[in-house]
């Protein structure tokens, strides 16, 4: 397992842009919290992590940023905790890691692609033919109005839920799953809403929804999106809301994961679809549209240009 030491908000790009494995990575940590955007679910500060250390599996590996390589191996060598780690600066890395990969013939050359936009251009963009039927919505909200009401719904990332108590109301579904890392750490929610209560993330949004809950409407799961996802049965879900990580190995594993657990006919709404950021929502649902054929239904209008793109999964001809 692997930690990102000291590459802050940056770290899920950087992850993608060197090939470090999401799935690898045990934790970030960030003395700088404060720069770390509420989404990066696994950042902690150093103390915290010397606090909690038992609870993290064995890391082999430590990934320090550049600038201040120095200090960050000076203090992970006292700790005294990673006595068979290595300990290498990002650039070091990226270059072993490539020059490896690159032997070996592995090298997968999107993740190379350090530019969500270029990516892009390499998918292309969705034929009109797709788009035809399409609309343009005011806001993210609206669409909620118009989709089938009922059924079984997944919103992966869920926050605060906020947006999960919009869908709750407005489609009535019968079984709502709320996927999220939920980490215990606190310290990353630069509100204090968790640290105010005294309650973990899991607790507080578990006392948010108390009511859904214990009436068997609301179902809380924790873990990776595509570990959680993958234990569904295939063509169960009616609806997705897709708004957990935004880069596009993240995106890519869980559309992976979408697109088999959706039922045909069913509506997937992707979130952040967007390059800000750099972010790579656009090339991987751009990708799945074309791959799957998939019917554009909505585009969501928002103020800060994290649109929403809805669209809806064909049924098979017969
Ligand atoms: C942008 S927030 C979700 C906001 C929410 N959908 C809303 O609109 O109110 C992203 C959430 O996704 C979670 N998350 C990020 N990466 C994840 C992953 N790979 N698996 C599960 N949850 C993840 C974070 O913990 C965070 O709570």
């Amino acid at each position: 397992m692997v930690i990102l030491y000291g590459l802050g908000s940056h770290s899920r790009n950087i992850a993608t842009m060197y090939n470090i494995p999401m799935d690898e990575i045990e934790v970030i940590i960030d003395n700088n919290l404060s720069k770390c955007e509420p989404y990066y679910g696994m950042v902690i500060s150093w103390e915290e992590y010397l606090r909690r250390r038992t609870e993290y599996r064995s890391t082999q590996l430590v990934i320090g940023a550049k600038y201040r390589f120095d200090e960050i191996r000076e203090e992970v060598l006292a700790s005294g905790l990673f006595g068979i780690a290595d300990i290498i600066g990002i650039e070091k890395w990226a270059e072993e890691n490539f020059v490896k990969r690159r032997l070996l013939g592995q090298y997968i050359d999107e993740r190379e692609c350090m530019n969500a936009r270029i990516l892009s251009e390499r998918v292309g963009s969705i034929s009109q033919k797709l788009l035809e039927e399409a609309m343009v919505l005011c806001s993210r909200y609206e669409a909620l109005d118009r989709l089938p009401k009922g059924g079984r719904v997944a919103e992966i990332g869920v926050a605060y839920g906020d947006f999960s108590k919009e869908i709750l109301t407005k489609m009535k579904p019968e079984k709502f799953y709320a996927v999220d890392l939920f980490c215990e750490s606190v310290g990353f929610w630069n509100n204090g809403l968790f640290e105010e209560s005294q309650m973990t993330h899991y607790e507080w949004y578990a006392d948010r929804f108390s009511d859904y809950i214990s009436s068997g409407t609301l179902i809380m799961e924790k873990g990776f999106s595509w570990d959680v996802m993958e234990r569904f049965p295939d063509c169960y879900f009616d609806y997705i809301y897709l708004d957990a990580a935004h880069d596009y190995a993240s995106v890519e594993k869980d559309i992976i994961q979408i697109v088999k657990k959706i039922k045909q006919g069913g509506i997937i709404q992707f979130n952040d679809y967007t390059f800000q950021e750099g972010y790579g929502v656009i090339p991987a649902v751009n990708r799945m549209i074309k791959e799957m054929n998939a019917k554009v239904l909505y585009y969501c209008l928002s103020p800060n240009g994290y649109a929403d793109l809805v669209v809806q999964m064909r049924k098979q001809e017969l």
